[in-house]
């Protein structure tokens, strides 16, 4: 843990946490809760025990990560970014871990400021969720989702940009085909 930086009013209780990873103020990290290389837990936010980020995670001020999350390398969380991990909560039902319901991030998907992600759900790598979107099933890769319920409007690179309907990036001029399953697409 020597190479993780806390902000002295940052609170990091886990030890499995990677090396350059910052925790700022305010920000806290349980017990238990896996933390990569490179991750950026940005004011505000909260990492329970049980949730799993990967290298190079970003998540910004606010987000709430909580058991039974796991986002793979590379994803972006926006602000306000809220997860949840009971599928029918109740306040007198008190529920244990393996009752809770697991969620994931694919490598290098967005979750843009205030999406909330339904959980047990997977959002596909290199995915994105536009501002506010309601995720309540799985995204496929490379897909474009936003509204409430969230609803494919098309497709991105890995930069970020929209691709045109040949699956073409006019930004970066990567190209993209329907993946071999059929769900979302894969770099060509
Ligand atoms: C998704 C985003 C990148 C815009 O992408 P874009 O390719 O320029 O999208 P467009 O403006 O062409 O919109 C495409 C469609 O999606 C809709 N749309 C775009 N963003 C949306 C959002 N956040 N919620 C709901 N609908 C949205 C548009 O209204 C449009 O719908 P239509 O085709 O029915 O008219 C942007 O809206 C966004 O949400 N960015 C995330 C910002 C963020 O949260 N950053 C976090 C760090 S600060
Ligand atoms: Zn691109």
């Amino acid at each position: 843990m020597s190479g993780v930086f806390v902000h002295e009013r940052g609170l990091c209780e886990s030890d499995e946490v990677g090396d350059g990873t910052r925790v700022w103020a305010f920000a806290h990290v349980l017990p238990g809760a896996v933390v990569g290389r490179d991750c950026n837990i940005c004011d505000g936010a909260f990492v329970e025990t049980g949730a799993v980020l990967g290298n190079g995670v970003t998540v910004k001020n606010g987000t709430l990560v909580f058991g039974g999350v796991t986002c793979e390398d590379d994803v972006f969380l926006g602000p306000n970014v809220l997860f949840t991990n009971d599928f029918r909560p109740r306040a007198h039902i008190k529920k244990g871990p393996d009752q809770l319901v697991d969620t994931v991030v694919r490598r290098g998907a967005t979750l843009g400021a205030g999406t909330v992600v339904v959980c047990g759900t997977e959002i596909g790598s290199f995915a994105f969720a536009g501002a506010g979107a309601v995720v309540t099933k799985d995204v496929p890769p490379h897909a474009f989702v936003a509204g409430n319920p969230a609803v494919r409007k098309g497709w991105v690179c890995e930069c970020a940009a929209r691709l045109d309907d040949a699956l073409h990036c006019a930004d970066c001029g990567s190209d993209f085909r329907v993946a071999d399953d059929g769900n979302g697409l894969t770099r060509v």
